[in-house]
């Protein structure tokens, strides 16, 4: 699926809208892995995905945190930055696998292209690009996360 975005309140809305959907998944981990360079709208989609779970707190880039969780009514909310990490060690000290594994969270990864190696099979992977100053172009997948 390749979409356009033309300003940033689409690309909130293309998160918002992906949630909705992948939220009627349950009792099953569920993974996006968003790649792309610097700017070109990841945190963007992961604070229209976190609005679509009723996260009200801001949702800001983690790069210097790595790692925030978010309480949402009957499971977990994570939104992940991969940019600083440089060895497969620093992951495993995270716990990422773990929490990979939990049926009960949700979580985005930006730059999870990083760790690959540890990401499960259905992970839906999405890649944005920049195309011009408020244009991006949004690449995923669409597949039933919940079938496999
Ligand atoms: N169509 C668009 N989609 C997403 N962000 C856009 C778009 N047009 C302009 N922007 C701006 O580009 C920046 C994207 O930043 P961010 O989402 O933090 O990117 P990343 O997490 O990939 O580094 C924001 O300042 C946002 O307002
Ligand atoms: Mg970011």
């Amino acid at each position: 699926m390749k979409v356009i975005s033309n300003n940033f309140l689409e690309t909130k809305r293309l998160g918002k809208q992906l949630a909705d959907k992948i939220l009627s998944c349950k009792n099953k981990p569920i993974i996006l892995s968003l790649r792309g360079d610097l700017g070109s709208g990841k945190t963007t989609f992961v604070q229209g995905f976190a609005s679509a779970l009723g996260i009200k707190k801001k949702i800001l880039s983690p790069t210097f945190v790595i790692l925030n969780k978010f309480k949402i009514k009957d499971r977990f909310f994570y939104h992940i930055d991969c940019y600083r990490i440089e060895n497969i060690k620093e992951v495993k000290s995270l716990g990422l696998e773990e929490i990979f594994k939990n049926p009960n969270n949700i979580v985005l990864v930006e730059w999870g292209e990083k760790i690959k190696k540890i990401l499960p099979s259905n992970t839906i992977k999405i890649k944005f690009e920049f195309l011009e100053e408020n244009k991006r172009k949004i690449t995923y997948e669409e597949k039933d996360i919940c079938s496999d």
